[in-house]
C-alpha cells in the first residue's frame, strides 16, 4: 500500500434507502459496487412490515442486480403498533431479515405508519430481544415544541434509556448519529448499543444548509447540526472504537421532489460513499482507521462473517455529475459538480 492508493476489507453498508422499482434500478449498482452487503430500509409505501413483504422485495433487488454481481441486500422488517411477536419469529427464521426498523410516526419520509406508542410493540420488542433480532433506531422526538436541532438528544433521555431499561439485552443501533450527545449515549452504552455514522455528517455541518442561500439537497434527517456536533462524530467514527460503523443513509429523492417549496429529506450519496468516508478519515488523520469502520466492526455487532473480497481506493480528483437518473426522473448527488479526492479503482 502506498501514500496514493488504499486497500480494505470490502466494506458494508448498515443503513441505506434502495427505495422500489425504477428508482430502485436506477440507484443500486452505485451500491453495489462499493459494498458486498447493505442493510436495506423498510419505507416503502406502503412500508415493508412483514416477513412476506421482505422477501418479496428482496426478490426484485437481487432480480435488478447485473449478472456476476455478489451484492447481498440484507432486509429489514419496519416496525408498526401492529407487528406482532410471531411475525418476528418468522423474520428472525428465514435468514433473509436482519433488523427491525423503529420510525416514530411522522419523524421523516413515509414514517406515517411508524410507532406511536412503544407500548404497543412490547410483545415484538420482547420477542426481538430473545431472537438477538437488533431495533434499529431513527432517534428523534416528533414533539413540534421540541426544536428541530435537539430532537435527537431529547428522544436519548426520554425513548431511549427508558426503552434500553424495559429491554436489558435487546440490541440496538443508534441510527445515523447527529450529535455529541448521541456519541455519548452509544459509547456509555452496553455492547449491546452501536451507531452508525454517515458520510455527509462526517463532512458537513448546519452551515451547509445555508451556503450563499437555501441548499435543499443539504436537507436530511436528522438534519445536519453545528461543528461541535461533526467533531464529535468524526471523533468517534476514527477511534477505533467497534460500537461505531458505516451506514450512509443515502436517500435518493427526484431533484423535483427536494427543489420544493417543502423538499423532502435525504442525500443521495451511494454514487461516491466510500469515497466520501475516506475523504472524511484523511482530514481526521486516520485513514488507517477507516478499514474497522467500514468493514469491520458492522458484521461483527450484526454475527455476520466480515467479507473477504478487497477494494482499493486511488487518490485521484474526480468531478461529480450534475445527476444521475433516477427512475423517469433524476437526483442530485452530493457533491454535484464539484470534486472528490478518492477514486474507487475496478
Ligand atoms: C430518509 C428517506 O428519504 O427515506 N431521509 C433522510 O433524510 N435520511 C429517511 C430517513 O432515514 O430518515
Ligand atoms: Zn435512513
Amino acid at each position: 500500500m502506498d501514500a496514493m492508493t488504499i486497500s480494505l476489507r470490502r466494506p458494508d453498508d448498515w443503513h441505506l434507502h434502495l427505495r422500489d422499482g425504477e428508482a430502485m434500478r436506477s440507484v443500486l449498482l452505485h451500491s453495489a459496487r462499493r459494498f458486498a452487503r447493505a442493510i436495506v430500509m423498510p419505507n416503502l409505501r406502503p412500508p415493508v412490515s412483514t416477513v412476506a413483504a421482505a422477501l418479496a422485495y428482496r426478490r426484485r433487488i437481487v432480480a435488478a442486480l447485473p449478472p456476476g454481481s455478489n451484492f447481498k441486500p440484507l432486509m429489514t422488517l419496519y416496525l408498526t403498533d401492529n407487528s406482532s411477536a410471531d411475525e418476528m419469529a418468522r423474520a428472525a427464521e428465514c435468514g433473509c431479515i436482519h433488523a427491525v426498523k423503529l420510525y416514530p410516526a411522522g419523524a421523516t419520509t413515509n414514517a406515517d405508519s411508524g410507532v406511536t406508542d412503544l407500548r404497543h410493540c412490547t410483545a415484538a420488542l420482547e420477542a426481538m430481544q430473545s431472537l438477538g433480532l437488533p431495533l434499529l433506531v431513527h432517534g428523534e422526538v416528533t414533539d413540534p415544541d421540541i426544536d428541530v436541532f435537539d430532537r435527537e438528544a431529547v428522544f436519548i433521555e426520554r425513548v431511549l434509556l427508558p426503552l434500553l431499561q424495559r429491554f436489558p439485552d435487546l440490541k440496538v443501533v443508534l441510527e445515523h448519529l447527529t450529535t455529541r450527545q448521541g456519541v455519548e449515549f452509544v459509547r456509555s452504552a452496553g455492547e449491546r448499543v452501536a451507531g452508525t455514522i454517515t458520510a455527509h455528517h462526517l463532512l458537513l455541518n448546519r452551515n451547509a444548509l445555508f451556503a450563499g442561500g437555501l441548499r435543499p439537497h443539504h436537507y436530511c434527517l436528522p438534519v445536519l447540526k453545528r461543528e461541535i456536533h461533526r467533531e464529535a462524530l468524526l471523533e468517534a467514527a476514527t477511534s477505533g472504537s467497534p460500537k461505531f460503523f458505516l451506514g450512509t443513509d443515502s436517500a435518493p429523492h427526484p431533484r423535483s421532489a427536494k427543489e420544493s417549496a417543502c423538499g423532502c429529506a435525504g442525500l443521495y450519496t451511494a454514487h461516491a460513499a466510500i469515497e466520501l468516508y475516506a475523504e472524511a478519515f484523511e482530514q481526521a488523520g486516520a485513514l488507517e482507521r477507516l478499514e474497522g469502520f467500514a468493514s469491520h466492526f458492522g458484521p461483527d455487532f450484526y454475527g455476520l462473517q466480515r467479507n473477504k473480497e478487497r477494494i482499493t481506493l486511488r487518490r485521484e480528483t474526480w468531478r461529480v455529475p450534475e445527476s444521475y437518473p433516477l427512475g423517469k426522473e433524476s437526483v442530485v448527488p452530493m457533491r454535484a459538480g464539484e470534486h472528490i479526492a478518492w477514486k474507487l479503482c475496478d
